[in-house]
């Protein structure tokens, strides 16, 4: 396509939202509708309940004492009002894409972008920190199991002492593999995870309640209200996923139904097993135990209630539900980026969709390689906060959109609407905002420098190939005019394969 750069629409051009729903058809870019509403709720499930609650659990113990499960509650009740809004827009407006999609609808292209971008810290990069943690519950699960210690040049990030992490490359090649051969595939392999993971929990829950002590519950706040909202912060990663059923909208057999029954349901369904599992947690180990572990639900069982068998079933638990929670928030980068490349922001190429599997294999092969380099040479803990920070900005800018649509679009069709607008959607804006403020102050500029990178990389791509704003071209567009433009521009080379 050659277009101008003379007599474009700005770079707040906004997308309409009816033709979003349509130009999926025309463009030969479309996804097959492959995923019931039992698979959603469990992608759900499986893309937030992993690394979180069997590792970072204990940090937050270390930083809040008993009081983590307020945090554990605090930080559920942050997420709800997002949730709400986040439902309420995969419902109206069901294209892949998520955040962005919702923000290229609202609030215009270059805070689409922006959030595009910013998405890649919820999923690409936390996908390489995820799939560490799966290497280090490897070691423990074939320690305690079998009594083999893997050396650590083949374990370890450079960071760590190592040379490079294999398991972490070895599981995030395994899932591209998966991804690629079909979403139907992929959500049947997650739902036989995500079973075994609730089961685990379960029965740490269990065995946990059996032997309950309320001798580590006092002091309850040791270390000031402060503390909680600052584990707050770092437990918000253990929530973080629900959202990610939203960037597959596309595939959902029926979008408008099931999507708000699964991002509102999995948050539900992971905040019960989360609290209970803190304060069984608490119940047999104390804080001091747990935050010196890299495994601190198993070394709560094993010490705390004295069942050494307990490590191995922890790990392997541990290892499913982290390997469920890869699969989706890999499959939710792949869509965000299919839902970039086919508005023009990055290259267009790159969306095609597999004849065969019905899958974008361009795309996911790219970021399982991409995603299988970070995670050899990274290491976990520095990308946490990061990763919560980017999170939390997203969330941010779906309640306004809410907000913001509302107004703009009162007469679309919601099957789902967020009760007590614009109270709630506010709610979800203040409540992000103050779990923002608690994290570090490097992580900030961490977060501003990648904006920054991101905004560079607009103005030199996304700014001259947006298709919106190319075919738009010398007619200008008015924001919120239909913007049907895919047919029309659509170039050879970007049709099926
Ligand atoms: N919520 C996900 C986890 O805890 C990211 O691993």
């Amino acid at each position: 396509m050659s277009v101008t750069a003379g007599g474009r629409p700005g770079i707040f051009a906004i997308r309409d939202v009816s033709s979003l729903t349509t130009e999926t058809h025309e463009t030969g870019h479309e996804l097959k509708r492959a995923v019931s509403g039992t698979q959603l709720l469990a992608m759900g499930v499986g893309a937030i309940i992993g690394t979180g609650i069997f590792v970072i659990i204990g940090e937050g113990a270390g930083v809040a004492g008993p009081a983590v499960i307020l945090a554990f509650i605090l930080a559920a009740v942050a997420c709800t009002f997002s949730a709400l809004s986040y439902a309420e827009l995969a419902s109206s407006i069901p294209v892949s894409g998520s955040a962005y999609t919702y923000a290229y609808a609202t609030l215009g292209e270059i805070v689409a972008w922006i959030i595009g971008w910013d998405l890649i810290l919820e999923y690409g990069v936390s996908v390489a920190a995820v799939a560490i943690g799966w290497g280090g519950n490897l070691n423990v699960f074939l320690d305690a199991a079998f009594g083999i210690n893997l050396p650590d040049a083949i374990v370890k990030s450079p960071e760590d002492g190592g040379v490079f992490n294999l398991p972490a490359v070895l599981i995030v090649l395994a899932i591209t593999f998966l991804l690629l051969r079909g979403v139907r595939e992929s959500a049947q392999a997650n739902l036989v995870m995500v079973v075994v993971k609730l089961g685990v929990l379960a029965f740490f829950i269990v065995v946990a309640f059996a032997n309950f002590s309320t001798k580590n519950f006092t002091p309850f706040v040791p270390h000031g209200a402060g503390s909680v909202t600052t584990a707050a912060a770092l437990i918000f990663f253990a929530y973080i996923g629900f959202d990610a059923v939203s960037t597959g909208s596309e595939e959902a057999r029926n979008p408008k139904k099931d999507l708000p029954f699964a991002i509102i349901g999995s948050l539900i369904i992971v905040t019960v097993f989360y609290i209970l599992t803190a304060v069984g947690a608490l119940g047999i180990a104390s804080p001091d135990l747990m935050v010196e572990s890299d495994a601190p639900l198993a070394t709560a069982l094993n010490e705390g209630a004295g069942i050494s068998w307990a490590a191995w079933v922890l790990a392997l638990g541990a290892l499913i539900a982290i390997t469920s929670v890869i699969l989706v928030v890999m499959y939710g980068q792949v869509r965000i980026f299919f839902a970039m490349a086919r508005d023009g922001l990055i290259p267009p190429g790159m969306a095609k969709v597999h004849p065969r599997f019905g899958t974008p294999a361009r795309l996911t092969i790219g970021l399982g390689l991409l995603t299988a380099i970070l995670a050899a040479v990274v290491p976990l803990n520095a990308i946490i906060e990061l990763v919560n920070i980017g999170t939390l900005f997203a969330f941010i800018l779906v309640n306004i959109g809410v907000i913001i649509l509302r107004r703009t679009r009162p007469d679309m069709p919601r099957p789902y609407r967020v009760p007590f607008s614009p109270v709630f959607p506010l709610l979800g804006v203040a409540f992000a905002a103050f779990l923002m403020k608690d994290l570090p102050l490097a992580t900030w500029i961490r977060f501003a420098i990648w904006l920054v990178i991101g905004l560079l990389i607009y103005l030199l791509y996304g700014y001259r190939n947006s298709r919106l704003r190319m075919a738009h071209g010398a007619y200008g567009l008015v924001p919120g005019e239909s913007a049907d433009l895919l047919h029309r521009h659509q170039a050879p080379d970007e049709r099926h394969e």
